[in-house]
Parts: structure tokens; C-alpha cells; sequence
């Protein structure tokens, strides 16, 4: 894609300040209690590779892997799980890990999911957060930057799978 089909919404070091910030707020949340992040992916996995280092905390991580059950069924919040988490969450500190929350749906279903396998507590940290989009109530526990709905990439975020890569958050323009 050519620089001109984007526009910079996130810089890089905008982020990385962010992140560090949330991190030491999630530090003193936890206050050296273990926890477990559990990133979902695809998008959330640079968020997480980058926060988790700056945590000062004994941590753990997990993934899972979801999908929409697709656009006729998306009302009722349906997910499907590509891949669960290798190991029982019962008792432990859950922080849930995305890299946005836009109807909300994923994350509802995720928690309720989650919740039914009795963890000792259980949080959600977004890096950006679009509640003018929201479908379902959700408020997170942490939230680095609520944005506009604007369809927005990089740093895990994607278009057809293009542009995870992207060190900043750009707002993908449409092709003249
Ligand atoms: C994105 C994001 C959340 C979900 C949020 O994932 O990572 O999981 O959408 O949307 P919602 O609030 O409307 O449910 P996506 O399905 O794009 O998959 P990806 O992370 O693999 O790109």
C-alpha cells in the first residue's frame, strides 16, 4: 500500500508511552500477585508481547484464538474458538489482552466463557477502545486510547491480514 492510503493516527512512541503507563497501572492493580495474561489472537499479540515486558509482576501468558460465527448470527454475540487455552484458569488472576473493542460482542462472550471456569478474578486491558460502536454494554478494566470509528491498522491490527506490522495505528483511507 502506497503512505498516502494511510494517515497516522497512533505514533509509535505515542504508543509505547501509553503502554508503559498502562503497564505500571496493571502493576499496582495486581500489587505482586501472579497473573495470567490470556492475548487473543491475532491482533492482540503485539500489545502483549510489548506490555508483558513491562510489567512488574510474576506473569504467565496464554492464548486463545476466536472468530465471529459470521454476519447473520453476530447479534447474538456468537464466537467460535479456534484454540483454547492449554491449561485449567481455575483460581488464577486472569487479564484478558485485545487490541480493540468495537461492538463488544467478542469480549462479552469471552468473559462469560472465561468466568464459567472459575478463575480467582478476572480483567480485561484494551489497548484502544471505539465505544461508538458498541452493540452490548462492555466497559474495560484498563484502556490505553478510546478512538473514532474509523477503521483503523497496525500494531496488530489488520486489513485482510495486510499491515499487523505497522510500528503505529494509521486510519486506512479509501483508494481514489
Ligand atoms: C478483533 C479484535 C477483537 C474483536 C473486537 O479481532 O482483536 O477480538 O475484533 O471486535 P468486537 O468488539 O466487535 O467483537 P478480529 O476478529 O479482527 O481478529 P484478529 O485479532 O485475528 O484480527
Amino acid at each position: 500500500m502506497k503512505q498516502s492510503n494511510r494517515e497516522e493516527l497512533l505514533s509509535a512512541a505515542e504508543i509505547a508511552g501509553r503502554v508503559q503507563e498502562l503497564a505500571a497501572e496493571i502493576t499496582a492493580a495486581y500489587a505482586g500477585r501472579k497473573v495470567l495474561l490470556v492475548c487473543v489472537l491475532k491482533g492482540a499479540v503485539v500489545f502483549a508481547s510489548d506490555l508483558m515486558r513491562r510489567l512488574d509482576l510474576p506473569v504467565e501468558i496464554d492464548f486463545m484464538a476466536v472468530s465471529s460465527y459470521g454476519s447473520e448470527t453476530a447479534s447474538s454475540g456468537a464466537v467460535r474458538i479456534l484454540k483454547d487455552l492449554d491449561s485449567s484458569i481455575q483460581g488464577k488472576e486472569l487479564l484478558i489482552v485485545e487490541d480493540i473493542v468495537d461492538t463488544g460482542l467478542t469480549l462479552d462472550y469471552l468473559c462469560k466463557n472465561l468466568l464459567s471456569r472459575k478463575p480467582k478474578s478476572l480483567k480485561v486491558v484494551t489497548l484502544l477502545d471505539k465505544p461508538a460502536r458498541r452493540r452490548v454494554e462492555f466497559i474495560p478494566d484498563f484502556c490505553g486510547f478510546e478512538i473514532p470509528d474509523r477503521f483503523v491498522v497496525g500494531y496488530g491490527l489488520d486489513f485482510n491480514e495486510d499491515y499487523r506490522h505497522l510500528p503505529g495505528i494509521y486510519v486506512l483511507k479509501p483508494e481514489n
